[in-house]
């Protein structure tokens, strides 16, 4: 019989449960971005999108900063972030990714965090939260909270930018290994994946999360009484075709145009759900960007 995500036992899909697997993958998650080209096309999508969006100067709550790629690129627009994770493991990897970086005197300091609970800052404190790499995609059952506590902690004209994992970019960039396990497990959990976006429908799976579509992106957003001012996919023509790309790669002026048009067709409304993440940046509605 199909069992729900709560029907299931112990830590699938809890705080425990996540915090222990980036405790576990500790600096295999540093290299998530820099090491095949969709990951470093990703990279670079996040990069631009973060420098459209933040002000130079901003102070910055960064929620599941991880080893810290974005904490770095916080730094280089000469803002100063406040630097929290679930994962202990991965707030100190943070702090040698960033010294080595030269930036550590962009941080403010360094705490544990869960995006569900963001009662220990007031109303309005930061210009900005970055919550990049899916923080949200953890937040399960919680995930209204999470988005209103993110956009709560906001001052008035404030920014909250962050990237969920994407359900039908997943699912075009995965479908071989999307088969394996419906082979395994049957068509019938692949079914409820695809209808919830929620992978603890998967038995014994070991990273679990929470997929979106740009649709419930938006609802989200909506539904915490804010506005979505602007949106894009991780990736849209760089899942696929490597080879072509790794040629081009090696040519830096074609490489950038390349990364040029990738990032406009990236945000093109009809390839938000195309790529692994969907990247959205919120306001409050009642505080249009001054
Ligand atoms: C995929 S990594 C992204 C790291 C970084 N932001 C980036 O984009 O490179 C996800 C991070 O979110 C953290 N995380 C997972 N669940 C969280 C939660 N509920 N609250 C805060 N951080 C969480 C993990 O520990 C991990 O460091």
């Amino acid at each position: 019989m199909q069992t729900t995500p709560s029907e299931q036992d112990g830590q699938y899909g809890s705080a425990e449960g996540i915090r222990s697997f980036y405790d576990r993958l500790a600096s295999g998650e540093a290299d998530r971005l820099v090491k095949d080209l969709p990951g470093r096309v990703s990279f670079e999508v996040h990069r631009r999108f973060l420098r459209r969006h933040l002000s130079p100067g901003s102070r910055v709550l960064e929620i599941g900063a991880g080893p810290g790629r974005f904490t770095v690129e916080i730094a280089a627009l000469g803002s100063t972030v406040v630097v929290t994770d679930i994962s202990p493991v991965q707030l100190a990897l943070n702090a040698e990714f960033v010294a080595a970086a030269g930036v550590e005197h962009a941080v403010e300091r360094r705490e544990e965090l869960d995006v569900r609970d963001l009662s220990a800052f007031p109303d309005g404190s930061f210009d900005a939260v970055l919550a990049y790499g899916g923080p949200l995609s953890y937040a399960f059952e919680a995930e209204r909270t999470a988005m209103q506590g993110m956009l709560r902690v906001v001052r008035p004209g404030g920014v909250v930018l962050a990237s969920v994992m994407s359900l039908w970019g997943t699912w075009r960039a995965g479908l071989s290994s999307v088969l394996s396990m419906e082979a395994e497990h049957g068509t019938g959990v692949g079914d409820m994946v695809l209808a919830t976006g929620d992978l603890r429908h998967v038995p014994g799976l070991e990273h679990v999360c929470r997929m979106f579509t740009w649709q419930e992106v938006e609802a989200l957003v909506h539904a915490a009484d804010a506005q979505i001012v602007d949106g894009s996919a991780s990736n849209w023509a760089s899942l696929h075709h490597g080879d072509t790309l790794a040629v081009l790669e090696q040519d830096e002026k074609l490489w950038q145009r390349f990364l040029n048009h990738e990032s406009t067709a990236c945000s093109a409304p009809g390839a938000r759900d195309g790529g692994t993440h969907i990247l959205f940046a919120a306001r409050n509605r009642a505080h249009p960007r001054p």
